[in-house]
């Protein structure tokens, strides 16, 4: 639990709402939360939906567990205690990204159940869009695109999810994908269907996938070490 430091301070509401806002950008603020292990696909997963919402005139923003903790996160570790901190604050920067009426799609394991919980009580209803982003450990480890679960199971990283420290599936996720059984393009679609479907963005979705896209697409996959 996080001590409440700061007295004497009031919250103060502007005339602008969320919902003016949103009518500006022609969107719902929303956050699509993925969470998986390691190496399951989440960050390639979150980059392929954004660059789809964004090609469809979208405002997007993704927040990426590597990226962040090279900055804003950059003082915590990945004791439990850490990642709880870790995964708070990005619930809450998350939150303010969402009033602003951003699509934001975060990338972090998120390890934690209780963790995740907090983070959608914070939203309103239909706001948080928890995506498991399911694919087996054996899978990820096959992948290993950082060569990070080599060093866990020699012993070179402590604490490392689904070997050394727990991994909490959730138990109902708006959305559940199976990265080992489905292709980049088709999780990504599934998403985006979903945002069609709860009206958090209105136009009728188009097969983005040219074939200059598929290209663009295997070859990416090819340089994370996915095929
Ligand atoms: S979380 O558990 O706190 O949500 P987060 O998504 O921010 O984790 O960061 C995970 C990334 O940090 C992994 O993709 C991996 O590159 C790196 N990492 C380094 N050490 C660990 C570890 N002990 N466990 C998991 N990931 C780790």
């Amino acid at each position: 639990m996080v001590e409440h430091k700061a007295t004497n301070i009031t919250w103060h509401e502007g005339v602008v709402s969320k919902s003016d806002r949103e009518k500006l950008l022609n969107q719902k603020g929303v956050t699509i939360w993925f969470t998986g292990l390691s190496a399951s696909g989440k960050s390639t997963l979150a980059r392929e939906v954004e660059r789809i919402l964004y090609h469809q005139n979208h405002l997007v923003y993704v927040l990426d567990g590597d990226n962040i903790r090279h900055g804003l996160n950059k003082n915590l570790g990945f004791s439990p205690a850490d990642r709880e901190e870790n995964i708070r604050r990005i619930g809450e920067v998350s939150h303010l990204f969402t009033d602003a009426g951003v699509i934001v799609l975060t990338a972090f394991i998120s390890p934690y159940k209780t963790d995740r919980d907090k983070v959608r009580a914070l939203m309103n209803p239909g706001e948080f869009i928890e995506v498991y982003v399911d694919c087996p450990l054996e899978v990820c480890e096959k992948r290993d695109p950082k060569g990070l679960f080599k060093k866990a199971r020699a012993g070179e990283i402590k604490e490392f999810t689904g070997i050394s420290a727990p991994y909490e599936a959730p138990d109902a996720p708006e959305i559940h994908l199976n990265t080992a059984q489905q292709s980049l393009a088709e999780c990504a679609i599934t998403v985006i269907k979903y945002l069609e479907a709860q009206g958090i963005i209105t136009e009728t979705y188009k097969n983005p996938y040219s074939k200059e896209d598929e290209e663009i697409i295997s070859n990416r996959l090819a340089d994370l070490g996915y095929v």
